[in-house]
């Protein structure tokens, strides 16, 4: 029970006169900082993981290398991966009460997509194009988390991702760099609520930046080759908004690009972020990232690494212990400036301080709360609502759904799984807490006779900590039982996918089909019935050319969370009309990959088929199985042609572009009428079109509704060949439709 005293005095009497007044709380800051010595500055500067290392490799004992002397000694400044209210408070007790000034900790974890009550993986919410859901889950998300002791979370994940090889697509909001910055913002909003001192928001991450998505043939942790232009204009974009909404944190990514590993990249964080962006927030190194420096090869050691790191702007050191074994020293020699260290731990004693962990390093470790909170009825309503707008409806040949039969055979290995549909990134949820698929249909459609079979198995042994999923490839004991059931039923719903931890982190793949022996079946059941609506769960866009071929219906179905088979049988008995629409798009094959809706042009581009020396793969169709923006309804909407205000906008001005939009259906239905722009002619390469504005809303039956949309110089402002930010004069066309392949079009000029 070191120092209470000093502490209770500090915080004591800055509390009194100054909570509200920023100014008066960034001199507190400043005068807790003047009273810290050079250990203590340094130890908040290191953050450890505690217990098995959920989220990222670490020593062979299978615990992390926390050190409970650094701990008690103010040598640790937050620790990740601390659950619950008591085990939080007894460790913020530990430190307050034995360290000399009592700076409390600052509890961070990857709260990805719900905490106890599991939303739809990002990828897959993002398919609802429907940013206050979005924010709303966030919300939840972060009332869940904070009830349990946690302050911080690492999300979200705003990496554009082109390529799905890469596992962790599905932590994103997909390829878009337009949608994917109003997502963040409304995701970061969500987490953070309007005050981040209250007991019930929790302090958000920007991440990773920058590239990570971009990292070579999608294989995880690999090298990226960006240019300054792509950087800019693609990537960064959705990081910079969430600097402009307040986000409270950054989080490095792991690759380099072009030899420059984010961690010591200086013109990330000091000359863009720290600099241009004027950003105030803290820069957390992602897991052992200054560590790795040394892999990377622009270290020799973990002095360099902590030298190099900090000194291009990283703030706090994640689980590398680095900065802790070395920084006393850089300082001491003169290699790190005492600049720089403040700098650095201000921005740490800031972010505690905005959480209000200042004035009581307690407030989130409420025992009662957190029993009262944890999956609470409207948490998982909104996780059902959440769910349903998520699933994208690919294809509904001769109208197989809604369902209209009485005998439906329910065949696969996923069909009864309470886990797959949680996902990866899925914090704190019980396994196997999930609505299964058949819970759902059977309890949401009680007329229906439904019939089981699982068909085949999946996988063995999924789990975080298994290193290489084994899928299995040999067992068609199940065939002959679900070929049996298939026969007897009026239609098949076959339930295949991933398992939930064959996407994420790590979990890259270079054949994205469907795994193991589900497609064999798929096949055997296909051919003694063919009314068969296939429902896919799964983390990334997956090649299904003999699906998208044969099978008459399909539903995308992602990992969907808590409530995931209750969403499912919403859309597949009519309950719910589907409305998602897909953020990535659906390769043919591997070999297409990256296939992504705003491509450049090339100085051979394909028009059609039959071209020799132009740019196209011989052996597979240009465009993707399924496009950008693309989901099927049970209404049939149709567009009329786009009118703008102006076929000549003036610099400054804004024109409109307008669209009619009927449902010419006799269901109600939400459409999401998307808005691209592409400019024609520019001082460098340009996109083919680019996403500029979207909207959803729910078309009545035989309604007509008008929607319009602004043109504005923002909207037509890119990065220049010089790297400066705004319009280049000339001509636009301008496309409105129902996705990034369905589109009418107009045409101004910009003067
Ligand atoms: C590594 C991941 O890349 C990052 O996203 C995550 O937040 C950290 N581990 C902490 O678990």
């Amino acid at each position: 029970m070191k120092f209470t005293v000093p502490l209770a005095m500090v915080f004591g009497v800055l509390i009194a006169g100054c909570s509200n007044d920023s100014t008066k709380k960034d001199n507190r800051v400043d005068q807790l900082l003047s009273q810290m010595t050079l250990e203590e500055k340094v130890g908040q500067l290191n953050q450890y993981a505690v217990g098995p290392e959920l989220t990222g490799p670490g020593e062979k004992t299978g615990q992390t290398k926390i050190r409970y002397d650094q701990l008690m000694s103010g040598q640790v400044g937050s620790v990740l991966n601390v659950l619950g209210a008591k085990n939080g408070r007894e460790m913020q007790q530990q430190v307050v009460e034995n360290t000399r000034l009592g700076i409390p900790l600052v509890f961070g974890y990857d709260v990805i997509h719900g905490y106890k009550t599991i939303f739809p993986i990002p990828l897959g919410e993002s398919s609802s194009w429907d940013l206050g859901l979005m924010e709303a889950t966030a919300r939840v998300a972060a009332v869940e988390t904070s009830a349990a002791g946690v302050q911080w979370t690492f999300a979200p994940m705003m990496d554009v991702g082109r390529d799905p090889r890469w596992g962790r697509v599905m932590e994103g909001a997909g390829e878009d760099t337009y949608l994917g910055a109003e997502i963040a913002k409304a995701r970061v909003k969500g987490f953070q609520g309007g005050d981040l001192s209250s007991t019930n928001t929790i302090a958000a991450c920007a991440k990773h930046f920058a590239g990570y998505g971009f990292s070579e043939s999608g294989k995880d942790y690999n090298n990226v080759y960006i240019g300054q232009h792509m950087l800019l204009n693609t990537v960064i974009p959705p990081f910079k908004a969430s600097a402009e909404v307040g986000v409270a944190t950054f989080m490095n990514s792991f690759n380099d690009i072009d030899g420059i590993p984010s961690t010591a990249n200086p013109y990330l964080l000091r000359d863009l972020l720290k600099g241009d962006w004027k950003y105030d927030g803290m820069v957390v190194s992602d897991w052992n990232s200054v560590g790795e420096l040394i892999p990377h090869g622009v270290a020799r050691s973990k002095y360099e690494a902590a030298r190099m790191a900090i000194n291009a702007g990283s703030d706090m050191d994640m689980e590398g212990a680095a900065f802790v074994e070395n920084l006393k020293q850089l300082v001491e020699k003169g290699e790190v400036s005492m600049n720089v260290l403040d700098d650095a731990v201000r921005r740490v004693l800031t972010l505690k301080q905005r959480l209000g962990l200042l004035d009581d390093p307690y407030k989130y470790f409420d025992e009662a709360r957190e029993a009262e909170q944890m999956m609470k009825k409207e948490h998982l309503d909104l996780a059902r609502d959440a769910a349903r707008k998520s699933i994208v409806l690919l294809k509904n040949e001769g109208n197989l759904l809604p369902l209209k039969a009485n005998r439906i055979a329910v065949i696969g290995p996923l069909a009864k799984d309470k886990d797959t549909p949680i996902g990866n990134w899925r914090a704190a949820a019980e396994p196997n807490s999930a609505v299964s698929l058949f819970e759902g249909l059977t309890e949401g459609m009680p007329d229906v006779n439904f019939s089981y079979a699982e068909g085949c198995k999946l996988s063995i042994g999924p789990n975080n900590f298994v290193n290489e999923l084994q899928i299995e490839n040999s067992d068609r004991s199940g065939f002959a039982e679900a070929i049996r059931v298939a026969r007897g039923a009026e239609v098949v719903i076959m339930n295949l996918g991933e398992p939930a931890y064959m996407s994420g982190e790590a979990r890259s793949r270079s054949d994205i089909g469907l795994p193991g022996l589900q497609l064999e079946l798929l096949k055997e059941i296909y051919k003694v019935n063919k009314n068969i609506v296939l429902v896919m769960m799964n983390g990334r866009p997956l090649t299904i050319e003999w699906e998208a071929e044969n099978i008459p219906a399909i539903v995308e179905a992602w990992h969907l969370g808590s409530m995931a088979g209750h969403a499912i049988a919403d859309v597949l008995s009519g309950r719910y009309n589907p409305s998602g629409k897909l953020t990535m798009s659906f390769p043919r094959s591997v070999g297409q990959i990256p296939v992504y809706y705003n491509h450049k042009m090339s100085g051979r581009p394909s028009t059609g088929p039959n071209m020799v020396f132009y740019t196209h793969h011989m052996d597979v169709d240009r465009g993707p199985r399924y496009p950008f923006g693309y989901g099927l309804s049970y209404s049939t909407f149709s567009y009329s042609p786009v009118v703008l205000s102006d076929s000549v906008k003036a610099n400054g001005k804004s024109i409109t572009a307008k669209v009619t939009v009927t449902n010419n259906s006799a269901v109600d239905g939400e459409e999401v009428v998307q808005l691209y722009i592409r400019d024609v002619v520019g001082s460098i390469t340009r996109p083919v079109m680019e996403l500029k504005g979207f909207q959803k809303t729910m078309i009545s039956a035989g309604e007509s509704k008008e929607f319009t949309f602004e043109i504005t110089d923002e909207l037509l402002s890119f990065y220049r060949l010089d790297f400066s930010f705004g319009t280049e004069p000339g001509d636009f066309e301008v496309f409105v439709g129902s996705s990034s392949a369905n589109l009418q079009s107009a045409r101004f000029t910009l003067k």
